[in-house]
């Protein structure tokens, strides 16, 4: 029999979501209701302008040839004066920037772009899905970091053996799923540890906005920071357009040069009336997403206090989308889920599906108002009963 899979597709992990897929149309199918709290896909519309932005944009024939990469300048420019005048780092356009059909893609031809296979990839022993699936494609080995109470990488706990291998250390803050954020202490520490042991580090930010409490810096803020940094930005998250699939990666340009270079024979960019949509987005005043971030607030705050009133020890979370809610101890996250959502409809990501540092927790994500977040609290707090 011939195979046409290959081994690396075939070393692609499959992902729980697929079984949570399924136990949310089997429910469907019975005609029950589902609340869905299990993915990370904001409900509310993107800004009006921006929309408007990407409608003027399709009407114009003008728009719908091949973009190469001078079509991309003026998106360039735009995502460089954004960083510039919010966090007083500057860019090059033309060398220290890319542009991304989401960082999702952005991320995975990253690895191929400065790593070789074997080479060793550290990652947060719990991180976002794709990651792990990335990784084998590049054929890179990951190497779950254990993580510290505040779940930010122990990176003084990395053996010998894996360290001298690795390559890049990735890092993503404020975290999907823990909500994990780190200070600048932290990401000095981290740039240091990347001198040390001749890492790249790869910062993916699409919660860049999603911050309720506190300060979470992107990376490349820090002084310095370009010399061993790729960040990756979404608009996905702060003006919800998921399905649009547009990002930018800033950093070093050596890394920058060799992403490129991957993605030549790959694809041609993303079509320009996108690329008008998110000029038009990043010319938004910061007030206006931070009117969504509130809301976003709201509802951390009915989901919290409804489980923390019940006596379910969760935090409330800093920053992002997500709540992360441990079980009780000896309860499986996988087995919890599928119970929830075939008992009352409310599906929810289980932790184990992030790596397995992620199991005997739940991922709630906040993309439903605070009334529905609250009666599906309610519905989680009387399955734990
Ligand atoms: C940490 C993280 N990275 C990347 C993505 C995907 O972003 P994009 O839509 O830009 O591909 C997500 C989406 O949930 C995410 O949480």
């Amino acid at each position: 029999m011939p195979s046409f899979t290959s081994k690396r597709a075939a070393s692609v992990p499959d992902s729980v979501f697929l079984v949570m897929d399924r136990a949310k149309s089997r429910r469907r199918r019975q005609g029950g209701e589902v609340i869905d709290l299990s993915i990370g896909s904001s409900d509310l519309p993107p800004p009006k302008e921006v929309m408007t932005a990407l409608a003027e944009a399709a009407l114009d024939p003008k728009t719908y040839g091949y973009c190469l990469k001078g079509c991309t300048r003026p998106f360039l420019e735009a995502a460089t004066r954004w960083f510039a005048e919010r966090f007083g780092v500057s860019f090059d356009p033309d060398t220290e920037a890319l542009t991304l059909i989401g960082t999702q893609e952005g991320l995975a031809h990253l690895l191929m772009a400065v790593a070789d296979p074997g080479d060793v990839l550290l990652l947060p022993e719990v991180s976002y899905p794709s990651y792990w699936g990335a990784a084998r494609v590049a054929g890179v080995e990951p190497y779950p970091v254990p993580l510290d109470p505040a779940f930010r990488p122990v990176l003084e706990a990395i053996p010998p053996e894996p360290l001298r291998r690795a390559r890049v250390l990735l890092l993503n803050f404020p975290n999907n799923p823990t909500a994990a954020t780190a200070d600048r202490a932290y990401f000095e520490r981290a740039l240091a540890f990347a001198e040390a042991h001749d890492l790249l580090i790869i910062h993916d930010n699409p919660y860049v906005d999603f911050i309720f409490e506190g300060e979470a810096l992107p990376l490349l803020s820090i002084e310095g920071a370009k010399a061993r940094t790729v960040e990756l930005f979404s608009f996905s998250k702060s003006y919800h357009l998921g399905g649009v699939r547009l990002g930018f990666a800033l950093g070093n340009a050596e890394a920058i040069a060799a992403l490129e270079r991957i993605k030549a024979p790959i694809d041609f960019n993303q079509y320009a009336g996108i690329l008008r949509m998110g000029i038009k987005a990043l010319s938004l005043p910061l007030a206006r997403i931070r009117e969504d971030v509130a809301k976003f607030q709201k509802r951390r705050d009915a989901l919290v206090k409804t489980l923390q009133d019940a006596g379910v020890p969760v935090p409330s979370p800093k920053a992002s989308l997500y709540v992360w809610m441990p079980l009780p101890s000896g309860t499986d996250d996988v087995t919890f889920a599928l119970r929830l959502i075939e008992t009352t409809g409310v599906a929810v990501a289980p932790g184990q599906g992030f790596g397995p540092g992620g199991r005997g927790y739940l991922r709630i994500a906040l993309v439903q108002p605070p009334e529905v977040l609250k009666a599906a609290a309610e519905k989680i707090v009387a399955m734990l009963d």
